[in-house]
């Protein structure tokens, strides 16, 4: 009757111990599930430009009300080595657009200023690292899916870019 008891109480611990591991597991993995959330709703660039900046920018030509991306990321690297350096300019630009900061002056004269966006840090930051992200070293080179040539080209007659 006591050994009875014993083992009762003996299975009764290891049930719970199973059971406490079972939850740590799931807990994690219910923690871990909703940081990868937490990290791509805070730094998904793509969905930011989709809402708020895909109004006036095609990604690539034609363009809509704005230069497209693809272009305007191929500038960035052409005038900033390193991404964080791009990437700041692009943050603070739009924060406050304006002539002197702009990388393309010309696109200020055919499209008009770009007005300036109320968004948080973190959200400009991503959707910036977004847009240096587009750059396509193909394009404008006659390579990268046989559309490259064309629309570099095009680009190039249309914003004075690709003429240095
Ligand atoms: C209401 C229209 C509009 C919206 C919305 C808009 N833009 Fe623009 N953007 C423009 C226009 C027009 C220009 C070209 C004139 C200029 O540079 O100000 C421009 C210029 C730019 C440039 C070139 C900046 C530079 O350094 O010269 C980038 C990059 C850019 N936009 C990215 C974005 C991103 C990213 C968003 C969303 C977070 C966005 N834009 C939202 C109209 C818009």
């Amino acid at each position: 009757m006591y050994m009875k008891y014993k083992r009762n109480v003996l299975i009764n611990l290891m049930t719970y111990l199973a059971m406490k591991r079972l939850l740590l597991i799931i807990g994690m993995g219910l923690s871990f599930n909703s940081v990868a959330q937490a990290a791509t709703s805070a730094l998904d660039g793509k969905a930011i430009f989709d809402k708020n900046c895909s109004v006036c920018h095609s990604v690539l030509p034609p363009p809509k009300t704005a230069p497209p991306i693809t272009p305007l990321a191929s500038r960035y690297h052409q005038m900033f080595k390193a991404k964080k350096d791009g990437v700041n300019h692009l943050v603070a630009y739009l924060k406050s657009p304006n002539k002197n900061n702009a990388i393309d002056p010309q696109a200020i004269t055919r499209f008009g200023l770009m007005p300036a966006l109320r968004l948080p840090d973190s959200e400009l930051r991503a959707v910036a690292e977004w847009v240096w992200d587009q750059y396509n070293p193909n394009m404008g080179m006659g390579r990268g899916m046989g559309m490259g040539q064309g629309q570099g080209m095009g680009m190039g007659r249309g914003r004075g870019m690709n003429q240095q």
